[in-house]
């Protein structure tokens, strides 16, 4: 990055090319800053539509509301996109939008240093390069790095393994064994996938989802033309789509009318799905809808009662060459295990270090649970500002608009420093506390704070990583800075002369 002379643009270090990334590069394009790069740890962009090649993966929210609302795509293929079709949708915006001069891949950030003195951060990756920026806004997403449980004996297995999220794709599955751990959003979607061309499927689950049908369809030619003529008509269609994911916000309100509703649906749904009466014993959770997020798939539970699947409910003990054996004594000689076993969402920004003024550690602060003003900023850490931060998840909408409404609060951030002539902009102590207490109020009333485990939440049960309300609260909440909840430092004169 070229230097930064004092009345010029802030340069901005941009960690991640995910959705998050590729947003903000975007919008700071638009509202004229020029100094900014993308560090991008992997080969390419599309953050988690790079990273989930598995076979079946695909949205979960409509794909003409998950997209960006201002690069609407009229020719999305299904209801649901899928993964392929999605990385193609974040290429075409990286190069519609010129991102390329600005992308710098296999540039792994590894920690980062409040210079007060300076206003600037001093960035160092993970090969030991040395940079700086004046703004750092971190955009490594919740979902990116792979959780693999700890099972005894993992090491000595004797076949082969892969989480879904790194699909080996040059194993054929063809007639082996396979075992899947998990059976969350990832595993439902490829487990109806390989069943058919494998020998054998073993599910592990350890506990139940509540799963409702997906109803993914093509989208017909007629549809994908009145979407391209009629702009307006587009907008609507999105706009349809939000408020009716919106309303389902009242169902993770605990004991609402809504909760009941969906907990019937899924009931009858699988009890029209399965009829097995001992599988659907099995596939019935014992927490209320919603606190895990709800799974929408029309072919999860048909693959079930295939002659060759079988669902293993009893706890995984150890691992003995290519034998797994289970709680109740049983040993399943398997070929490939594949972890679906989700990802280390709690630990934000893990494994990157950041010392913020008077050389405050992130982690130790965030040591009972990440916290952040509106997802996005951290008191005591000047110019440093999180896409999909804590709190900034949800089961009900799309995170792409949570994304969009916290780049637009940013950009912001960055016009006052640069209309301002400000060294740095800190959310204060007071604000970030008042927001941190009235929102964890919030959540203790949600359906997440019940008796099931998630990665929405710690392992003491602080949920550091859902938003506590409708996305129509936080869009309302970021649609312009509070000034009173930060601290703005002026640029000293002798800075401003040297600069
Ligand atoms: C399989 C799957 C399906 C999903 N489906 C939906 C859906 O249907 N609807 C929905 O709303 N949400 C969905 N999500 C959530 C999804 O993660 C978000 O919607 C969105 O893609 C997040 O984008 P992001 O850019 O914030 O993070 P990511 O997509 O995770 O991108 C983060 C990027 O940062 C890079 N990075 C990480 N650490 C560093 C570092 N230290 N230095 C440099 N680069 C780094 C990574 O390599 C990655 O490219 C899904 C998640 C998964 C895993
Ligand atoms: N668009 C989509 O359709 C889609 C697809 C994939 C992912 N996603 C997003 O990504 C998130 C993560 O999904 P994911 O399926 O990858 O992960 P996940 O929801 O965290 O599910 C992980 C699964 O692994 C199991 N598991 C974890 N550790 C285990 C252990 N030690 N022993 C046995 N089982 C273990 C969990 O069981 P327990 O439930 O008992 O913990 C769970 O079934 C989703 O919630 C969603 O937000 C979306």
């Amino acid at each position: 990055m070229a230097p930064s002379p004092l009345g010029r643009s802030p340069r901005v270090a941009i960690l991640g090319a995910g959705i998050a990334g590729i947003c903000m590069a975007i919008q700071l394009k638009k509202a004229g800053f020029q100094d900014f790069t993308l560090y991008e740890k992997a080969d390419g962009i599309g953050g988690t539509w790079r990273d989930n090649s598995y076979p079946g993966a695909a949205c979960d929210v409509r794909s003409h509301l998950y997209s960006f609302s201002f690069e609407p795509n009229p020719d999305w293929s299904r209801t649901y996109a899928t993964q392929p079709e999605i990385l193609r949708y974040l290429e075409h915006c990286v190069d519609k939008y010129g991102l390329r001069p600005h992308l710098r891949f296999h540039t792994e950030m590894e920690s980062a240093r409040f210079d007060a003195s300076q206003g600037l951060w001093r960035l160092r990756t993970r090969d030991g390069q040395e940079l700086e920026a004046d703004v750092v806004v971190s955009g490594v997403g919740q979902l990116n790095r792979p959780s693999i449980p700890s099972i005894p004996g993992l090491e000595s297995f004797g076949g082969t393994r892969f989480h879904s999220a790194r699909w080996n794709h040059a194993h054929d599955l063809s007639g082996e064994t396979v075992a899947v751990i998990g059976n969350g959003a990832s595993a439902i979607q490829f487990i109806p996938q390989i069943a058919p061309k494998v020998g054998k499927l073993l599910v592990f689950q350890r506990s139940p989802n509540w799963l409702i049908s997906k109803s993914d369809q093509e989208v017909g030619a007629l549809k994908k033309w009145l979407l391209r003529r009629f702009p307006s008509l587009a907008a609507l269609h999105r706009a349809a789509i939000y408020w009716e994911l919106e309303a389902r916000f009242f169902a993770f309100r605990q004991h609402s009318f809504m909760s009941k509703v969906f907990e019937q649906v899924a009931r009858l749904y699988l009890r029209w799905s399965i009829s097995n009466p001992k599988l659907r014993e099995a596939l019935t959770p014992d927490y209320p809808v919603g606190c895990k997020r709800i799974l929408l798939s029309d072919d999860y539970y048909p693959t079930l009662e295939r002659e060759n699947v079988e669902l293993v409910t009893s706890g995984l003990e150890r691992i003995e060459g290519k034998g797994l054996f289970t709680q109740d004594g049983r040993r399943h000689e398997v070929d490939t295990l594949i972890f679906a076993t989700g990802f280390e969402a709690t630990s934000f920004l893990a494994p990157m270090r950041f010392q913020g003024l008077g050389g405050r550690d992130l982690h130790e602060q965030w040591k009972d649970g990440a916290e952040a003003y509106l997802g996005l900023a951290v008191s005591g850490f000047p110019n440093f500002y999180m896409l999909y931060g804590p709190n900034t998840n949800l089961g009900h909408n799309s995170i792409i608009f949570m994304i969009e409404c916290q780049v637009r609060y940013i950009v912001q951030c960055l016009e006052a420093m640069r209309e301002r002539e400000l060294l740095w902009l800190d959310v204060t102590p007071e604000a970030m506390t008042a927001f941190n207490t009235e929102l964890q109020q919030e959540l203790s009333k949600t359906v997440w704070a019940a008796n099931c485990g998630s990665w929405y939440k710690t392992a003491s049960g602080k949920i550091t990583n859902n938003w506590s309300s409708f996305v129509t609260d936080f869009d309302r909440r970021t649609r312009q800075p509070d000034w009173v909840a930060f601290h703005q430092e002026a640029r000293p004169p002798a800075l401003a002369a040297v600069g």
